[in-house]
């Protein structure tokens, strides 16, 4: 959060699609300025609009910062959400908890609100100017069992240890460490689900026909995987079979039938259209919806622009399309039919399901030039099956 307003791809998503979007198409004005709400606040409430780039240094590249989450008192509403925080900047913090010593730099007044996952909620969701919830993080932790045993978003961000806060302060056996692991901390993402493939026979002949299932346990979220910035990723499930003399085929997921799910299953077709207003390219094509092999599970949940092209611009989203990300502690299942084809080999095939993870679609960072690692392609779980061919 510290690089909220200099981090690269934010710098680019600001300045190259947000405010020249916001410039031509009075629905989504407010961008220009909100965008810093949550992600430049000191320069938000100042009003500074926009704020310099990242390289001008300027009070902006704060960003979420010390000063931000402990002058928060309080939110506006019942809902936090689109930055309704209440602050008082100035010489009194904000936190959960007061120490025996006194800091000699400030006073601490201790609030509920610190200790809460409703603190994360007035950032962490969002609703666009269309009225959709295009961060819902808080609302879907709300909604699931962590929250209803007091599980707070900090018991997992914000872990408990034996721990110094200040050179001169208390050793506390529980102090909060800041450390704020998500989609950037490959470790955090690593084995968020669990996954297992079994097929429904041990043994085959060429020419018949075995079933594969997966099932996807979310073991590690508190709210939905993939959640926050649901816009830009992609987490998607790849079935592979290598047979005894190691050829190889690509196995496609069996469709479930249910309303939408074309966007669940990947495919080459072109899509984010609407990045042509800001890039000034009339009728702009798109690029790859799905940048990935053909056939394979996507767990996402689509934004929608007005025009009802998939959009990446959460700001210009006006509906969306089915929701088919893992809720926490949730499980799913997928089939993959495989009808073995005659020249198989005899022998001990082995199959492999992998899941993998995008923090961004990687045909929108090739078309944006954002750099690599933004897109990169990570795995967050594998199992490995076998089945046994016989003559
Ligand atoms: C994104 C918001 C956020 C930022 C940024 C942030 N804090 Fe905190 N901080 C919190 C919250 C929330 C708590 C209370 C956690 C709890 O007790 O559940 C906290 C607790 C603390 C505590 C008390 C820890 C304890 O266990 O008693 C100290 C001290 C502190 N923060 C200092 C800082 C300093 C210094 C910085 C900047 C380097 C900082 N914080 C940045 C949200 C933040
Ligand atoms: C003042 C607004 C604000 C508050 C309050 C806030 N966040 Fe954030 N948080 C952000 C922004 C903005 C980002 C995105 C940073 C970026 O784009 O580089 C972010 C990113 C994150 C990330 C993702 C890091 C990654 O690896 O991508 C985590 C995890 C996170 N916040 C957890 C929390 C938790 C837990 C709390 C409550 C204790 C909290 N935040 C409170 C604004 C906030
Ligand atoms: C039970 C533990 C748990 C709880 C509770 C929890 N999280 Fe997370 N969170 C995770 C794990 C594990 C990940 C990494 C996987 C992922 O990216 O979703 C994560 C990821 C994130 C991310 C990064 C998402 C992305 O794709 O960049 C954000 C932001 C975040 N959490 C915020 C929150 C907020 C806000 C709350 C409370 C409203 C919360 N978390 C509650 C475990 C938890
Ligand atoms: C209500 C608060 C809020 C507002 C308003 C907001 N953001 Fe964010 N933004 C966040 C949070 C929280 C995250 C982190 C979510 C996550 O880690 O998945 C984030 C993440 C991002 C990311 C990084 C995605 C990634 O891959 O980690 C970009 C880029 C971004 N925002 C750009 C913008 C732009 C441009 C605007 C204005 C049109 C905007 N944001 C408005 C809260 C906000």
């Amino acid at each position: 959060m510290s690089e909220a307003y200099t981090h690269h791809w934010d710098e680019i998503e600001y300045f190259e699609l947000a405010i020249p979007h916001a410039e031509k198409d009075e629905k989504v004005a407010g961008a220009k300025k909100e965008c810093n709400g949550c992600h430049a606040p000191i320069s938000y409430v100042v009003g500074d609009v926009p704020p310099p780039r990242p390289e001008k240094n300027s009070r902006a590249n704060e960003s979420v910062s010390c000063e931000v989450c402990h002058s928060i008192t309080g939110f506006e509403g019942d809902i936090p959400f689109n930055f309704n925080y209440i602050m008082e900047p100035g010489k009194t913090k904000f936190s959960s908890r007061k120490g025996d010593i006194a800091s000699p730099a400030h006073e601490i007044v201790v609030t509920d609100l610190h200790r809460s996952g409703d603190f994360c909620g007035i950032c962490h969701n969002e609703k666009s100017s269309f009225g959709m919830w295009v961060k819902s993080t808080h609302l879907e932790w709300k909604e699931g069992p962590y929250a209803k045993e007091g599980v707070q978003c900090q018991d997992c961000h914000m872990p408990k240890t034996e721990f110094r806060t200040a050179a001169m302060g208390t050793l506390y056996k529980d102090a909060r460490l800041h450390l704020f692991h998500g989609g950037h901390d490959p470790g955090k993402v690593k084995g968020t689900i669990e996954l297992r493939i079994n097929p429904d026979l041990k043994e085959a002949e060429p020419e018949s026909t075995v079933i594969f299932t997966v099932a996807l346990y979310n073991q590690k979220t508190g709210h939905k995987f993939p959640t926050g910035s649901v816009e830009d990723r992609l987490v998607w499930l790849n079935v592979e079979a290598v047979d005894a003399d190691g050829k190889k085929y690509h196995l496609p997921v069996d469709k479930k039938g249910f309303e939408g799910e074309d966007f669940t299953i990947s495919s080459n077709v072109l899509a984010y259209q609407d990045m042509g207003i800001a890039k000034d390219i009339p009728d702009f094509e798109g690029v790859k919806r799905d940048a990935i092999p053909v056939g394979n599970r996507i767990f996402r949940k689509p934004y929608f622009d007005p025009q009802g092209r998939m959009t990446i611009q959460q700001w210009n989203t006006s509906s969306f399309g089915v929701d088919y990300r893992i809720g926490p502690r949730e499980t799913k299942i997928e089939n993959f039919t495989f009808n073995l084809p005659y020249d198989v080999a005899p022998g001990k095939m082995k199959i492999t399901a992998s899941l993998y993870y995008h923090k961004l679609i990687p045909s929108i960072a090739e078309f944006l030039n954002v750099p690599k690692e933004e897109s990169e392609k990570l795995l967050v779980n594998q199992h490995v099956t076998e089945l046994m061919i016989f003559d």
